[in-house]
């Protein structure tokens, strides 16, 4: 049987996603596939490169394409196309692909900092990241990312747009960053929704794969600035487990539904003690609570993230845990939730794109 590109895409037909249940072939990720007598080059394109089993995805499709009769090498190169989610409006700003809001049902829950970790763990698997604190009455992106702009200087470009500020590999831009702190109290929902339209239109993000942002708890005026006038790829709720009120988290989730948000699932923070000598994990608050909101609320549960006091130093230091302390439980349980978050936008892109159907 002569190596055609046909035998090869056939042999990769066998190869699933696991998100987007279908074969790799069918959601047009392979391309360029070529035969120069028995050595295969091809390429797999998929839709972020914080997908969790693109390792596997490479070394079975290196394994499947050799084995074929006549194949002396296979190079398969992986890369990624960020989509964006087809139903956006065409009010929708020109090179941000996917906005992620970041919400809770209360204060104090580790919205920030989940926002923070998701952000710089998806820019360390190589996608362009921005993020944004639309948090008026404590902002707080600069100081966990270490940035220190007085309100009122940042630099702008030949075309008067802000220029976000950079800090480990992510753009950021606080509202903090914009009015001075004694002016940000007495912002209301019209000015707000100016605001969120100025961070969307007057910045020069460039392009961005995802841009997070971390929502103000509480009312949902953000929430519906945002929705109504770019368009958000999902949302991602952060919870705790102690004196965990589901129906906090149901009224976070009942108004991205309101506005046609879909909810990328939940995150349990502080969910227990990891012993920063020994790993030792210890369930403070008991346990399941994430869990049990995910399946009361039919929604997914992204992970759990431990109480760790270098999550805590790390946010007061500038350098959130991902980047202090990569290899602590902290860091991974938000890199594995990074990848979670990319998968899910990546299906709900695919979905609106008609692509894929659902679950
Ligand atoms: N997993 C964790 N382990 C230890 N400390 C944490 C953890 N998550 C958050 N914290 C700490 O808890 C405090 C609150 O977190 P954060 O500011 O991220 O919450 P928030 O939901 O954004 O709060 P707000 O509603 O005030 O905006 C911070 O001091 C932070 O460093
Ligand atoms: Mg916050």
């Amino acid at each position: 049987m002569a190596l055609t590109q046909e035998t090869i895409l056939q042999t990769l037909k066998s190869i699933q996603d696991p998100d987007l249940h279908k074969d790799i072939v069918t959601l047009g990720f392979i391309k360029d596939v070529k035969i120069e007598g028995g050595a295969v080059g091809l390429t797999i394109e998929l839709t972020t490169p914080a997908c969790p089993v693109k390792d596997q995805m490479k070394s079975e499709a290196e394994a499947l394409v050799g084995a074929l009769p006549g194949v002396t090498s296979v190079a398969v190169n992986m890369t990624a196309q960020v989509r964006a989610r087809g139903g956006m409006t065409s009010q929708a700003i020109p090179g941000i692909r996917n906005i992620v809001a970041i919400g809770a049902g209360k204060g104090g829950v580790g919205k920030s900092t989940t926002t923070v970790n998701l952000a710089i763990a998806l820019a360390r698997k190589g996608a362009r990241v921005g993020v944004i604190d639309a948090d008026v009455y404590g902002p707080n992106l600069p100081q966990m990312l270490g940035i220190d702009i007085e309100p009122g200087h940042i630099e702008l470009t030949a075309d008067q747009k802000m220029i976000p500020p950079e800090a480990h590999g992510i753009k950021a831009l606080s509202i903090g960053m914009l009015v001075p702190k004694d002016q940000a109290v007495i912002w209301r929902g019209p000015m707000l929704h100016s605001a969120v339209q100025q961070f969307m239109r007057d910045v020069a993000w460039g392009e961005l794969d995802y841009l997070l942002v971390d929502l103000p708890p509480g009312t949902g005026d953000v929430a519906i600035s945002l929705a109504q006038s770019v368009g958000v790829a999902g949302a991602v709720v952060v919870t705790t487990p102690q004196g965990v009120s589901v129906s906090d988290v149901r009224k976070a989730i009942g108004m991205f539904q309101k506005l046609n948000i879909p909810i990328l699932g939940v995150v349990e923070n502080m969910s227990y003690f990891a012993c920063p000598h020994c790993n030792e994990r210890t369930e403070i608050f008991g346990r399941g609570g994430g869990a049990e909101i995910a399946k009361d609320l039919k929604v997914a549960l992204l992970g759990d993230v431990p109480i760790d006091t270098r999550v805590r130093s790390g946010g007061d230091e500038g350098a959130p845990v991902v980047v202090a302390a990569p290899e602590s439980p902290a860091a991974l349980a938000f890199s594995a939730i990074a990848s979670k978050v990319a998968a899910k936008v990546s299906m709900q892109a695919m979905r609106t794109l008609r692509i894929v159907e659902s679950d």
